[in-house]
């Protein structure tokens, strides 16, 4: 059986299009924004994915809006729950309901630059390569266990946009990757912190340049 999951988005959505691109273990069964103006929801509305949105403007409060957020997920009862670009803080409480369960992208190579402005960062702190990397969901920003990687060179004359275009390449390569793979249980986080995966896998990512998580 596939594997059900919901894709949180706050933007652009272009890690969402190549989700939606490729879905071989997964399904993708809902899309939820804490925008309206997300302009990747039309990429689900193309696919006649269902989208949920929750606008701050729409609450009292802020906890009214990530409330009404957990509990459509709550409802579809994800296998996984994907962020990609998710613009917004979440609760603990909603993390460790679905611990190990929730998986992120974020365009540095982890542990370095977590937040914000990653590609300024890289290129100011002098360092020789960037990249991406898919990692677990934990309370603690960018900072959750490690899935895997991919990298690029930062050039002579590199510019934030010219890193940041190139990054976003991989990108859309990795999380797809990723999410096919623990779908299709070739990659499996363990509760004990041990990531396991298959020898085909492991060439598979070698021939695709990407790096599994030790
Ligand atoms: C990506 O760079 C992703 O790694 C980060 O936010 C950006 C979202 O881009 N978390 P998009 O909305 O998927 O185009």
């Amino acid at each position: 059986m596939s594997c059900r999951t919901v894709v949180f988005i706050s933007g652009r959505g272009s890690n969402l299009k190549a989700l939606l691109a490729n879905q071989r273990h997964f399904s993708v069964e809902c899309v939820l924004s804490n925008r309206e103006d997300a302009a990747g929801l039309m990429f689900a509305d193309a696919q006649g994915i269902p989208t949920f949105t929750a606008p701050r403007d729409a609450f009292n409060s802020v906890r009214e809006q990530k409330s009404a957020l957990y509990k459509k997920t709550e409802e579809l009862q994800p296998d996984l729950i994907l962020l990609a670009g998710y613009m917004q803080i979440i609760d603990a409480d909603f993390i460790h309901q679905y611990e190990n369960r929730i998986l992120n992208i974020h365009p540095s190579l982890l542990p370095a630059f977590p937040g914000l402005e990653p590609h300024r960062k890289a290129i100011e702190s002098g360092a020789q390569d960037h990249g991406c990397t898919v990692h677990l969901v934990t309370p603690e920003v960018d900072s959750g266990p490690l899935l895997a990687q991919m990298s690029c060179e930062i050039r002579q004359e590199e510019t934030e946009e010219s890193l940041a275009s190139r990054v976003l390449e991989l990108e859309h390569q990795l999380y797809p990757w990723v999410v096919n793979a623990i779908a299709g249980k070739e990659l499996i986080y363990h509760a004990d912190g041990r990531l396991e995966s298959s020898d085909a896998l492991k060439k598979e990512a070698t021939e695709r340049k990407i790096t599994i998580a030790p």
